[in-house]
C-alpha cells in the first residue's frame, strides 16, 4: 500500500520528479511551494532562469513548467493520491503557474501510470542519429491519445509536410545562428567542466547532418575542439507536431503536459525522442508551421522520434534549490 503521508521525503520525491522533466535549455524555470493548510504544492515561474531571446512570451517556458506538473502528477498518483491540478488559479498572480493539492487519497488506479512513473527516470533528449526503423502505428496511437488526455494534438505529418516542417527549422536554425541575441543566449546555457546544475552539457550535444535532412539545434556555444564531426541521421525522419486548439498561457501549460505525457509514453516503448522548437522561436516560422487546413490549432512542439542509445541525464537542481517553504 501506498503511504499517503507528506513529509520532507515525500515532497522531496515529488518534486524530484518535477524538476526531471525537460526545459528550454534545461533552464528548469520552476520554484515550488508547499502549504501545508491546504495540502497544497504550489508551482511557480522563475524568472531568474529565463530564455528571453529565445523566447520573450515566455511559451516555452510554460511548456517547460508544464511538463514538470505532468510528472507531479504523474508522481502524485504512484503514491497513491488523486491530485487536483489546477493550471493558473489566481489571475491576479500570473506567474502562480499550478498548484497541485494532494488531500485526497485514489480510490481507482490509473492504467499505466507506473511505467509511466517509471519513464519520468528513464527519458532524456536524443540528439544522436536514430536507426531509421519506423515507431510503430500503434506506439504513435498510444502518444496521440496521451496527448489528447491533455487537451492538445499530436498529429503525425506526411512525407511532404515532414519535408516542409525541417525546411521552415532550417531557416529558424540559420536565423538563430546568425541573430546576436540568439546567438550569445543559447551559447550561454552550454556548460564544460565544472558547471551549475542546470544548462546543457556539452556531452548531451549531438553532430549535425551530414546530408543536411534533419536541422537539429546547433547551440553554437562548445569550443571547436569538443563539436562532434557532422554524421548520417535517419533518412525519414518520424516527426510527431504538438498543436492546442488556442494559444494563450494556459494552452502552453497544456501543451507541457502533453509533451511530457507523450515523451513519457514513448519512453515506455522505448522510443527516443528530441525536440526541434528553433522554428517556435521566430513568429512568422511558426505562423507558417500551422496547416489550418488540415490541423487547424497552433504549433507548440515539433517532437523527432525514433530508436537509439539511451543517453545519458543532464543535471537538475536538487530538490531543496527549488522547494521553498510554505506559509503555515
Ligand atoms: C520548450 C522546450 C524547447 C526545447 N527545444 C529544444 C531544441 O530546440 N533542441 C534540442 O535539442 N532540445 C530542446 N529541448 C530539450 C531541452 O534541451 C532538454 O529538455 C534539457 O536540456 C534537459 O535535458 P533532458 O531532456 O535530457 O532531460 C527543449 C525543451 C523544451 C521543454
Amino acid at each position: 500500500m501506498p503511504t499517503l503521508a507528506l513529509d520532507a521525503a515525500t515532497l522531496e520525491k515529488l518534486v524530484s520528479a518535477a524538476v526531471a522533466a525537460p526545459s528550454i535549455h534545461n533552464s528548469q524555470p520552476w520554484r515550488f511551494r508547499f502549504q501545508p493548510d491546504t495540502s497544497t504544492l504550489e508551482v511557480r515561474a522563475d524568472r531568474n532562469r529565463a530564455v528571453p531571446a529565445a523566447d520573450p512570451q515566455g511559451r516555452a517556458l510554460h511548456i517547460s513548467v508544464g511538463a514538470a506538473v505532468l510528472n507531479l502528477r504523474v508522481a502524485a498518483r504512484h503514491l497513491g493520491w488523486a491530485p487536483d491540478v489546477r493550471l493558473l488559479p489566481d489571475p491576479a498572480e500570473p506567474d502562480l503557474l499550478a498548484t497541485v493539492r494532494l488531500d485526497t487519497p485514489a480510490t481507482v488506479s490509473v492504467p499505466g501510470i507506473e511505467k509511466l512513473y517509471e519513464a519520468i527516470w528513464r527519458r532524456h533528449s536524443i540528439r544522436t542519429p536514430f536507426t531509421g526503423e519506423p515507431v510503430p502505428a500503434a506506439v504513435l496511437d498510444e502518444l496521440a491519445t496521451g496527448a489528447r488526455f491533455e487537451d492538445a494534438v499530436l498529429h503525425l505529418p506526411d512525407h511532404e509536410q515532414t519535408a516542409r516542417l525541417l525546411h521552415l527549422t532550417a531557416e529558424a536554425e540559420r536565423r538563430n545562428a546568425t541573430d546576436p541575441a540568439q546567438r550569445t543566449e543559447s551559447r550561454s546555457w552550454i556548460r564544460t567542466g565544472a558547471v551549475p546544475p542546470y544548462g546543457i552539457p556539452a556531452e548531451a550535444l549531438g553532430p549535425q547532418d551530414a546530408a543536411g535532412r534533419l536541422p537539429m539545434r546547433d547551440f553554437a556555444a562548445i569550443r571547436s575542439t569538443e563539436h562532434h564531426a557532422p554524421a548520417l541521421f535517419e533518412r525519414e525522419p518520424r516527426i510527431a507536431v504538438l498543436t492546442t486548439e488556442h494559444d494563450t498561457p494556459e494552452d502552453w501549460l497544456r501543451a507541457g503536459l502533453a509533451l511530457e505525457h507523450v515523451l513519457l509514453a514513448a519512453t515506455v516503448h522505448g522510443v527516443r525522442a528530441s525536440l526541434l522548437h528553433q522554428a517556435m522561436e521566430w513568429p512568422y516560422l511558426r505562423r507558417e508551421a500551422r496547416d489550418p487546413h488540415r490541423h487547424p490549432g497552433y504549433v507548440q512542439m515539433l517532437i523527432r522520434l525514433g530508436y537509439g542509445p539511451e543517453g545519458a541525464p543532464t543535471p537538475r537542481l536538487a530538490a531543496g534549490d527549488v522547494l521553498e517553504a510554505g506559509s503555515a
